[in-house]
């Protein structure tokens, strides 16, 4: 069993999708701690609903990023985590937290990296065009969005795709995807 904390940054979908795992016996792991860097988002109440420990930030916590790190990390350390998934964390992590946790922090991002990196991953990838695009797990570095690959699916784009029904499917894929890495790395079928 891996002991997991979670950063968030808004609705929660795949920290969503990481309890439901849990709670079905598909992902031996336990989420000791939910961070999240905006106060009032619904990923907080999912994380009270299913009755696990908070912090949440705000802006102006991030004004020193480093101290923001340094008090995360602290946190996540304290709560006894030993990995870190970044679900919809829309900040980078620094050398605090990445010291922390040296290659012990995976993020998700819904494009195929090296690929439409940022913010707007889904978006900037239907304006673009492609007819394939999906969902990449990694390792966190310093540089937002890149580091190291663990995971790739594909997700086709249909001609009669709407940038909203793209987002469905590309969802769909997060919330099956994400589970079964942190799977992969508690049961060491995935090694780092
Ligand atoms: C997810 O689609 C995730 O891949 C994306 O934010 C969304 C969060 O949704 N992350 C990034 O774009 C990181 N660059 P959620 O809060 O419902 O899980």
């Amino acid at each position: 069993m891996i002991r997991l904390g979670v950063l968030i940054s808004g609705s929660g979908t795949n920290l969503q999708a990481m309890i439901d795992a849990i709670a079905a016996g598909e992902l031996d792991a336990k989420i000791e701690l939910v961070v999240s860097s905006r106060e009032s988002v619904y990923g907080l109440k999912r994380a009270e609903a299913a009755g696990i420990p908070t912090l949440a930030m705000c802006a102006a916590d991030y004004a020193d990023r480093e101290a923001a790190d340094r008090r995360i990390a602290e946190a996540l350390l304290a709560a006894g985590c030993e990995y870190v998934a970044m679900a919809g964390y829309m900040r980078m992590v620094t050398e605090p937290l990445l010291s922390a946790f040296p290659n012990r922090i995976i993020n998700i991002h819904p494009a195929l990296l090296p690929s439409f990196k940022g913010a707007h991953g889904i978006a900037d990838a239907f304006e673009y065009g492609v007819k394939v695009t999906g969902v990449t797990v990694h390792i966190a570095n310093e540089e937002y969005d890149c580091g190291p690959i663990l995971a790739q699916r594909a997700v086709e784009v249909a001609d009669d795709d709407t940038l909203e029904s793209l987002e469905d499917k590309i969802h769909a894929v997060e919330h099956e995807l994400y589970p079964q890495v942190l799977q992969d790395i508690a049961t060491g079928k995935l090694v780092i």
